[in-house]
């Protein structure tokens, strides 16, 4: 059993912009990223993914299948779906 909080789909879709805070997607899994969107090396694009899934995009960008970008990835975990 995990300790972090459950979120459900709807509250992760609330949190699409920087103004609300910019919440993802991984494997089940829920990362508040907001603070991370300013030192993306990608730049905006990020924030396609805001509120949503990352799966689609990193099948898309594939420079992310790193064990160093999974370490980031991991620092923004807030809870899981
Ligand atoms: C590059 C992290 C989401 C597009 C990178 C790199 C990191 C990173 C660390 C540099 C990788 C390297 O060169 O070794 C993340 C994290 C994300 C995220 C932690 C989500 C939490 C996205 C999304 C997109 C995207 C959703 C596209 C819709 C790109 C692109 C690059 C890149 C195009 C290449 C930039 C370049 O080298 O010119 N990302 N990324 N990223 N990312 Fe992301």
């Amino acid at each position: 059993t995990s300790a972090l909080p459950v979120y459900t789909l709807e509250e992760v879709t609330k949190h699409c912009s920087l103004d609300n805070g910019v919440w993802v997607t991984y494997k089940g899994e829920v990362y508040d990223i907001t603070a991370f969107v300013a030192m993306h090396p990608g730049g905006d694009k990020i924030l396609l993914a805001a509120g949503g899934s990352l799966e689609p995009y990193w099948a898309l960008y594939a420079v992310h299948e790193q064990d160093h970008v999974f370490e980031i990835l991991s620092e923004y975990k807030i809870g899981v779906l």
